[in-house]
């Protein structure tokens, strides 16, 4: 775990230091949970929304996007119950005056007794070699029977404090749990408290006339919102999709790992109306092509598992998290939920508005059924580095850091490089530059020593270098070297956009979602 965590300080320094993520205002000694991205980082991050954008409305004829207010009429968040529900329990410690999510602060500590389960299991493994049965070790283990009880009863416990809004039982089960703060090391603890998670601002220009407005927490109310505009304007006939990419702010309690938990972050969310008694097989149909569009990057299949939900929200009948294996554990990065009709229903009920559909198979008016899919950019932007970065040991003893990134999301896409500054060779490396530079990210790079330059250019994720020396003015070929493998073959400059377009282009990942 120890190790892990290096391994992810140096994630997080490898992004500021090569361009992809920088602490927002940083020369003010930054803003907590906020970050910008810089010229690689944005890149990165607007290749992660096209392959969205374009999964969901080139790939689904009765799916459509939609680009809403970040501003929204406030009643919308009274009747989509955010007003009154979003809310985090907070605790603070009297000693270290830290504030702390009550459930986060549990949910830790459940992490702890896996750990724990995890390694006896791994001295186990080491102790009986290749005889070793997992399974039979698991189920007749004193230790690790003892702590799978002890974490099931937890979780037992929490769950039906999170469903009962008990604030007072979850600060028993900290209590009774002998959790520490981790600042102080004391148990001096304060009540639990609900915190609302929306950011307020004022709209309007005199103290008198101004109205309270909020930052959105999510940006599916946009698409809720926007329904009948969409199915009326655009003539959509259920089933149909909605589709939105944009900011949300939530005033996180607990702002940590990185730009995992954000207070200004950006969701890619997408709501799928159908008809009621349908929603089941749609959330079904959703749950297997949202993971299928994660795993189609190659990132390793083994590093994604959905986790169903035990506590579902009062409006939902199902729901479950794609979660990926951060450095810091399995973490959820995309939400799919069955939201029934309730949000729909709601804002009729709210602006006075009918929002019905007429089915013309069924002859008959409805309130739809909702499927929502909901992703954080962020998260999939720290997914993808994660699991990009690596430290490779070269047969030569040296180390190179780089960035195996899925081809079609690189920030740049090639760099072409003369091997020297003289000859004529800065000149023809121009030209090719200027071919390329119309379909692929191209980098012109001529400073430094050759290899200096290919690991500048590894350590930024991208594919391909392309080399210009001597015999390119003679033959027109250069050396072409692929980013994970470092091989270099020799090839012809007219074959270099075909070469490059077959790994990079999006369409050859969007082609393994058919
Ligand atoms: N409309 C449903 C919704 O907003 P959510 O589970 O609260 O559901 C969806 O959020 C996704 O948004 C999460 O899976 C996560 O990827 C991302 N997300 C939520 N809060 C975040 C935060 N504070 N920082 C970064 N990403 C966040």
């Amino acid at each position: 775990m120890a190790q892990q965590e290096d391994v992810f300080k140096k994630i997080v320094s490898h992004a500021k230091e090569y361009g992809f993520v920088f602490p927002s205002s940083e020369i003010y000694d930054g803003l907590s949970a906020v970050y910008d991205y810089g010229q690689n980082g944005v890149e990165l991050k607007n290749n992660i929304k096209r392959y969205w954008w374009d999964a969901m409305t080139l790939l689904h004829e009765n799916i459509v996007g939609i680009d809403s207010a970040i501003f929204m009429h406030p009643t919308i968040w009274k009747a989509s119950g955010h007003v009154d529900a979003f809310n985090d329990p907070l605790i603070d410690n009297r000693d270290s005056k830290k504030r702390y999510r009550a459930d986060v602060l549990i949910e830790d500590q459940m992490a702890k007794y896996d750990e724990k389960i995890a390694k006896e299991v791994a001295k186990a493994a080491k102790r009986f070699g290749e005889a070793f049965d997992e399974a039979q070790f698991r189920a007749t283990n004193g230790r690790v029977l003892d702590l799978q009880a002890r974490r099931d009863a937890l979780h037992e416990r929490f769950s039906k404090a999170m469903n009962d809004n008990d604030l007072g039982e979850l600060r028993q089960i900290i209590v009774d749990e002998e959790i520490v703060c981790p600042i102080s090391g004391t148990k001096n603890w304060t009540e639990v408290r609900q915190f609302n998670l929306m950011f307020k601002t004022e709209m309007g220009s005199t103290a008198d006339g101004a109205m309270t407005v909020y930052l959105r927490p999510e940006t599916a109310q946009g698409i809720f919102v926007n329904y009948l505009n969409v199915q009326k304007t655009g003539r959509m006939r259920i089933p149909f999709g909605i589709a939105q990419i944009g900011k949300a702010f939530r005033n996180e309690i607990v702002a940590r790992q990185f730009i995992f938990r954000m207070r200004e972050f950006e969701q890619m969310e997408m709501q799928f109306f159908v008809r009621p008694g349908e929603e089941l097989k749609w959330f079904a149909q959703w749950k297997e092509w949202r993971l299928k569009w994660h795993k189609a990057l190659g990132m390793g299949d083994e590093k994604y598992r959905y986790h169903d939900h035990d506590k579902l929200a009062h409006y939902a009948n199902a729901a479950t998290d794609i979660e990926f294996q951060m450095p810091f554990g399995f973490k959820e990065v995309e939400g799919i939920h069955s939201r029934t009709n309730f949000d729909l229903s709601q804002h009729q009920k709210f602006s006075g508005k009918k929002i019905e559909y007429f089915d013309p198979e069924l002859n008959q008016s409805y309130t739809p059924y909702v499927i929502e899919t909901s992703i954080g950019v962020d998260r999939m932007f720290l997914s993808v580095l994660c699991s990009a970065y690596d430290e490779e040991q070269l047969p030569n003893g040296e180390t190179r850091t780089v960035l195996h990134l899925p081809a079609p999301l690189a920030p740049v896409k090639c760099a072409v490089l003369p091997l020297v500054r003289k000859d004529g060779l800065p000149e023809k490396a121009r030209e090719i530059v200027d071919e390329l530079k119309f379909d692929f990210a191209t980098h012109y790079e001529e400073k430094d020593a050759i290899g200096k330059r290919y690991r500048r250019q590894d350590a930024i994720g991208t594919p391909f270098c392309i080399t210009v020396d001597h015999q390119t003015l003679e033959d027109n070929t250069v050396t072409l070297r692929e980013r994970d493998s470092m091989e270099q073959t020799r090839v012809s400059v007219d074959d270099l956009h075909k070469l490059i377009h077959d790994r990079v282009s999006l369409a050859s990942l969007l082609r393994k979602l058919r």
